[in-house]
């Protein structure tokens, strides 16, 4: 079964081809990283009009890329949450008009419960080369999700059939990435320019707090970044008043990589800890991490260090946003869903993942 994947929520264009969900036969990207860096984030209605520009020409490339015609495709699935309206609205309306004009079912996609799914991509055309898994995960599977804007631990018993152990009481961790990049005078998006500043830095320089939650298993990024802030004030001889975008120019080189090296080492603990604690009483027989923080080295390093297990990641390219994902859980979906009604089909921004299961 082939199942052409459009993705579209957020900054990134992306199509791609994957059969019986594992094998990836195309993946395309189109991100708009350059357009959105200038402002520093990304701006929905810059975001929504690049989409429209791009669609086209990506969900073509991503069927010849896969060597295929409309008539090699069996299902269309596409992102309808969580997003930004104006994205969501392009890649759902393109889905649903192919659907239409090509006669092929439609299957609704949960992007965050999708980026668990880059995990089950472990073969790939010999057109394409990344360093992929050997093995699929199995059940029960503990995944760590991280992205731009969600931080949770959900433990699957099947293929749509699952529960959050924890999540995070603010800000997503990738999201924290991204302030504290700003306040330090790195580039968006955050997490690669820290990842790589803080290959220069000492990560015990500054001792950031983790706090201390209610919830077992539960995060919380919004004191750390403030705590950054009010070390990086500090150390510039500010007090806390001073605005932290004038902070940037103050900023030493040496400032930059040790407060880098600080932030992710805090970062990275509060995520492998929680993750552990997890593991322990849960006893999964797999555990992934997904989403774009997932790219991170170190975090991988970390939770490797931690787990009695073996962990096979999935290639960078399939941690940050992509529509391999979201074919790749569209063939499961397929399984146990009814199609959508491409007539009929909304898009929810706001739609938690547990609320899509
Ligand atoms: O999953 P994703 O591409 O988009 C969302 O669905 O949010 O995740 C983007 C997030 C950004 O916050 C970015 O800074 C972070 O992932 N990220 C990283 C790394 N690469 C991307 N964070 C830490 N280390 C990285 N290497
Ligand atoms: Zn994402």
């Amino acid at each position: 079964m082939r199942i052409l994947g459009i993705e579209s929520s957020c900054d990134e264009t992306a199509a791609a081809v994957i059969e019986d969900g594992h094998m990836l036969l195309s993946n395309v990207v189109n991100s708009q990283i350059d357009i959105h860096a200038a402002y520093g984030g990304v701006v929905p209605e810059v975001a929504a009009r690049s989409h429209l520009e791009v669609i086209s020409p990506v969900i073509n490339k991503a069927l010849s890329d896969a060597d295929c015609t409309w008539d090699d495709i069996d299902a269309i699935a596409v992102t309808y949450a969580p997003g930004l309206i104006g994205s969501l609205l392009i890649g759902t309306l393109a889905a649903r008009t192919l659907a239409i004009i090509h006669h092929k079912p439609l299957y609704k996609i949960h992007h965050v419960e999708a980026h668990v799914y880059a995990n089950f991509i472990n073969q790939q055309s010999d057109t394409l080369s990344l360093t992929l898994p050997k093995n699929q995960p199995v059940f029960p599977l503990l995944a760590l999700i991280v992205s731009g804007g969600h931080s949770q631990l959900v433990l699957f018993q099947n293929h749509g059939d699952y529960q959050l152990i924890g999540q995070t009481q603010d800000d997503a961790v990738g999201e924290a990435f991204d302030k504290v990049a700003k306040i330090i005078g790195l580039p968006y998006p955050g997490g690669p320019a820290i990842a790589k500043a803080a290959e220069l830095g000492d990560s015990q320089t500054f001792h950031l707090p983790i706090a201390k939650l209610a919830g077992e298993y539960d995060f919380s990024f919004s004191g750390l970044k403030t705590a950054v802030l009010r070390t990086v004030q500090r150390e510039v001889g500010k007090d806390f008043t001073f605005p932290s975008h004038e902070l940037p120019a103050l900023v030493t080189d040496e400032l930059q990589h040790n407060m880098a090296a600080s932030f992710q080492y805090t970062a990275i603990k509060t995520l492998v800890d929680k993750t552990k604690k997890a593991y322990d009483n849960f006893q999964p027989a797999s555990v992934v991490i997904a989403g774009g923080v997932a790219a991170n080295q170190e975090l991988r390093r970390q939770l490797s260090l931690a787990l009695p297990i073996d962990i096979e990641y999935a290639p960078i390219q399939l941690c940050t946003d992509n529509a391999a994902m979201i074919a790749a859980l569209g063939y499961f979906r397929a399984h146990i869903d009814q199609p959508t009604d491409p007539y009929n089909m909304e898009v929810q921004p706001s739609l938690s993942m547990l609320d899509a299961a």
